[in-house]
């Protein structure tokens, strides 16, 4: 096994040979083959090889090669030869996504940003590409991809299916549909490493971490659909829930319950731009109002045990942790976002009132001169967490978003694992840097699932 980087050169003759450099020859050791077996995604065709006296590492394909083998551009790609006489070129990388609205100038929306970052993160060393599921060919076995070329400009070229697969689909409604787990399965089916799976539903996750103790110790104690007598229950021993739908996100639809002994009951949540707080005499009453307002999506929801978060200027605060998985398979905190909730709301989103400062500035506010200490906690807690999750879940998983809570005690409490986090945390000024290493992190990780390494692990 060996893995260099080589520039690619189209040339014109119709022959059926690859050329390489001296270098690059020895480099892959090639020494007495005649013929190679070239491999990109999942295509492979035999070729005579023939050296070629230039310094460094070139190889030049044929117009006759590039016939049957779907180079998608010419220039600096990895090179990996992986059995006696097989060079793979690439790896081949998708991102899976697509256009939410219709007639977007971009292909990928609002997205597009974002995967331009990630596709230049492989410049000069992968071919990177966006997909949409209508891109897929698999009878072919092909995919119709948009590459960035040198100038930032989306072009098309078919390729073969990729080495591996980054999810990026936007809608969570979409995603359960039969087309879109057809296409995750036939992924599968071809030994196509495909990350993240899914969306996460919050219900799903807490019953998946329901017998791992180590998670356990970190999660508010949480019912999905429970009964009303189940609410009751919990109020009373917590005096403080949280009722939120199990598919939702942003905030939306979720309601902050608390029990006083002698005061009542009362029901926090966010309406358009306001903060409502109602107050009920008895548990019957509010009950029936928050069966009014959900109907049907009332089986949806999750109950969850309340946490008293740390506050500053009497605000809550809390974490969002970017975690993903390097080039060795193992998790790290890229980044992490401490949100303020506004005043009066029920959540941090910035959407809602928030503001988004630096964990350090936060702890430091709240903690002192604990708050290294603490933040420190709290990534190895975020560490176990991702493990966690990944063991316990049945599909492959490169990069979670936790939404992570510190009580006043200094406990870790995780609320939300979202597997297609948003980047909204690496605006703030003082996270730009983690947010291009999140980015990074992904395309490492790509190199990873596609072997595409040198050295260990191959
Ligand atoms: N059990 C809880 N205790 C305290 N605060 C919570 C609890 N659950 C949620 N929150 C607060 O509400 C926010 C949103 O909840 P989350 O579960 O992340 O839902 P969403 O999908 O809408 O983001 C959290 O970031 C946290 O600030
Ligand atoms: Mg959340």
């Amino acid at each position: 096994m060996s893995l260099t980087t080589c520039n690619v050169h189209f040339s014109q003759q119709s022959d059926k040979i690859v050329y390489l450099s001296r270098s690059l020859y020895k480099q892959l050791k090639l020494s007495g083959k005649r013929s190679i077996q070239l491999k990109l995604g999942n295509e492979i065709i035999t070729a005579t090889v023939r050296q070629l006296s230039r310094s460094g590492n070139h190889l030049y394909l044929s117009a006759g090669v590039r016939s049957s083998f779907r180079v998608p551009k010419s220039g600096n790609v990895y090179v990996l030869s992986t059995a006696d006489d097989e060079l793979q070129l690439g790896p081949l990388v998708g991102i899976l996504t697509d256009t939410i609205n219709q007639g977007d100038s971009y292909p990928f929306g609002s997205l597009s940003g974002f995967i331009k970052q990630v596709i230049r993160t492989g410049d000069r060393k992968a071919y990177m590409f966006g997909f949409t599921p209508n891109d897929i060919n698999w009878q072919q076995e092909t995919v119709n991809g948009y590459f960035l070329n040198a100038q930032g400009d989306w072009f098309r070229k078919i390729v073969p299916l990729p080495d591996v697969v980054y999810n990026r689909l936007p809608n969570r409604k979409a995603e359960t549909s039969p087309f879109i787990s057809s296409i995750r399965e036939r992924f599968v089916k071809r030994k196509i490493p495909l990350f993240n799976w899914s969306f996460l539903n919050k219900a799903d996750v807490y019953t998946l971490l329901d017998k791992d103790p180590e998670a356990l110790a970190h999660l508010p104690e949480s019912v999905p659909n429970p009964s009303s007598n189940k609410i009751k229950e919990m109020l009373e021993k917590y005096h403080f829930l949280y009722y939120k739908p199990g598919g939702g996100s942003l905030g939306i639809g979720i309601y902050r319950l608390t029990y006083h002994p002698t005061r009542g009951y009362f029901v926090r949540y966010r309406s358009g731009s306001e903060n409502v707080l109602l107050r009920y005499n008895n548990f019957q009453s509010m009950m029936k109002m928050l069966q009014n307002r959900l109907g049907s999506r009332v089986n949806q929801y999750v109950v969850q045990q309340g946490i008293r978060l740390l506050e500053i200027d009497r605000c809550q605060l809390d974490f969002r942790f970017h975690m993903h998985k390097n080039g060795n398979n193992q998790w790290i905190p890229a980044g992490i976002g401490a949100k303020k909730a506004g005043r009066g709301s029920v959540t941090t989103h910035v959407k809602s009132g928030g503001t988004l400062m630096t964990p350090e500035h936060a702890l430091s506010r709240a903690f002192g001169s604990e708050a290294n200490v603490i933040l420190e906690k709290a990534k190895r807690v975020a560490i176990k967490l991702s493990e966690a999750i990944e063991r316990n879940y049945p599909h492959r998983l490169g990069e979670l978003g936790l939404d992570i809570g510190i009580d006043m005690q200094g406990n870790i409490w995780m609320f939300e694992a979202n597997a297609k986090p948003g980047r909204s945390i690496f605006k703030h000024p003082a996270l730009r840097s983690e947010g291009k290493a999140s980015v990074s992190y992904i395309f490492e990780h790509c190199l990873y699932l596609s072997r595409f390494q040198g050295g260990k692990g191959l």
